[in-house]
């Protein structure tokens, strides 16, 4: 029946375009006046657009309608920055649009006739740090041309490798939108965070490859980095994840690296990475040593590799009634937990808010009035979420920390806000 129904309405449409002169749309929209259809070069002759055309409702401008044998393709332009805008080609194949110049009867403006003008381009404003291992290439050798090459190549990976569709959300089309920072780097933008993300993510899980280059996006040491590589954002970004305290932080601030300059070689890098690398593992004294066992299928090999601690907001602490709720959001498959010691409590719990032993090994104790010390803890679920003690009696000082799920990491101490409650009899 629906397959009648298709085959009817398709001849409708042939016997509709051989009955008709070609000059007259088949339903012209009520208020809008056509001029003569034009060709596809005869329209790409009077917008003569230079790339995209951003189309707006108007009083004069173009009306579009589908189902021509000839006339023209739109599609949404895959520059970065210009998802509103619309690029036009020649369509030939069937199933095309045919276009009439057009005004509105009494001039206001309307849906069916679009001005059309060339799209502005918006430059994202979120950089992102793409290294690259290229074969025989040297970025700072590359001329405009050149980028211009290049960039085409990158934007069509990320379509090809990457699977991303709205390719627009990105840019790096050509030179104007390249920065190059060394002979293996540039520096190109995103709409935001979350599509940095999504290339990191494509990088390491699958061959992303163009221009004969490989590539890796960082974030942490790249991101919003729009100068050269240095070492203080990478030993920044080392201490973030809590492997060094006290003496440890002195000795690897002391690492005596090579310094990477412009004319480092990709080899010489790595060098430097590696020596960075292994300085920081060196000197770790913080979480370190979780073991890891991993199996291939003819050896067993037993590496040691570091879990991470998730990095936490100091969470926001609160008297309800009697009891005191903490407010503290950590990844999803990480545990979260808060601790209070009370004024004048047992000494055997004395440094639980200052020991990440003692206050990751301390028994689980919503604190139920007057209790020495409690110890709350929950699965993260990924935002903030609230952690409530028992009835409470007197001054508690308290510490959370979140660490992976299931493990006896012992991740590092972040001070409530404020750092103590008292509640009052
Ligand atoms: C687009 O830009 C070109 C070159 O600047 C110009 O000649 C053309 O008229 C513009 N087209 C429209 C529709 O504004
Ligand atoms: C790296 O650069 C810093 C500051 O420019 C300098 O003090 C240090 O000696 C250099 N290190 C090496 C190994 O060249
Ligand atoms: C890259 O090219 C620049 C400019 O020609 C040169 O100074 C630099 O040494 C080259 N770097 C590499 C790694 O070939
Ligand atoms: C608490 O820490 C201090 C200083 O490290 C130590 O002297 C004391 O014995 C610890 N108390 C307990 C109960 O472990
Ligand atoms: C976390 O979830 C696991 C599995 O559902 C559960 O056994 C465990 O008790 C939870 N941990 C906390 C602190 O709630």
């Amino acid at each position: 029946m629906r397959q009648q129904t298709t085959t009817a309405l398709l001849l409708l449409a042939v016997l509709a375009a051989f009955s008709y002169p070609a000059a007259i749309a088949q339903s012209p929209p009520d208020g809008v006046v056509l001029g003569t259809e034009l060709t596809a070069s005869e329209f790409f002759s009077a917008v003569n657009l230079v790339e995209c055309g951003d189309l707006t409702d108007s009083n004069s401008g173009y009306y579009f309608e589908s189902g021509g044998a000839t006339g023209l393709n739109r599609e949404r332009c895959d520059i970065g920055g210009t998802c509103q805008c619309r690029r036009f080609s020649e369509c030939s194949d069937g199933d095309c649009l045919r276009v009439w110049p057009c005004t509105v009867e009494g001039g206001g403006t309307n849906k069916n006739c679009k001005a059309i003008a060339n799209c502005t381009q918006n430059i994202f404003d979120t950089p992102m740090r793409v290294e690259v291992a290229c074969d025989r290439q040297n970025m700072t050798d590359k001329n405009d041309a050149d980028l211009d090459l290049f960039g085409e190549k990158w934007k069509q990976a990320l379509a090809d490798d990457c699977g991303i569709g709205r390719v627009c959300r990105y840019n790096g089309d050509t030179h104007e939108t390249i920065q190059v920072l060394a002979y293996d780097a540039f520096v190109t933008y995103t709409l935001n965070d979350a599509h940095v993300d999504d290339i990191q993510a494509c990088a390491t899980s699958t061959l992303f490859r163009f221009n004969r280059c490989t590539t890796s996006v960082r974030s942490c040491i790249g991101r919003n980095i729009l100068g050269d590589f240095d070492m203080d954002t990478f030993r920044t970004c080392i201490y973030r994840r809590h492997h060094h305290e006290g003496m440890a932080e002195t000795l690897f601030d002391n690492c005596d690296c090579a310094n990477i300059t412009e004319s480092s070689t990709f080899a010489e890098i790595q060098d430097v990475y590696s020596c960075m690398e292994f300085c920081a593992a060196s000197t770790a004294n913080l979480n370190c040593d979780y073991v890891v066992t991993t199996t291939t299928t003819t050896t067993t090999t037993t590496t040691t590799t570091t879990l991470e601690c998730p990095d936490i907001d100091s969470p926001e602490a609160q008297v309800v009634y009697e009891f005191v709720t903490f407010s503290i959001a950590a990844p999803e498959g990480n545990e979260v937990r808060c601790v209070g010691y009370a004024d004048g409590g047992l000494a055997t719990y004395e440094n639980v808010t200052t020991s990440m032993e003692d206050f990751w090994t301390v028994p689980l104790f919503d604190g139920s009035t007057g209790g020495d010390y409690f110890s709350i803890a929950d699965n993260s679920t990924g935002s903030a979420q609230i952690l409530v003690t028992d009835s409470l009696l007197g001054t508690y000082t308290h510490v959370c920390s979140a660490r992976p799920a299931g493990t006896e990491q012992l991740c590092p101490l972040v001070a409530t806000n404020p750092t103590s409650s008292s509640i009052g009899p």
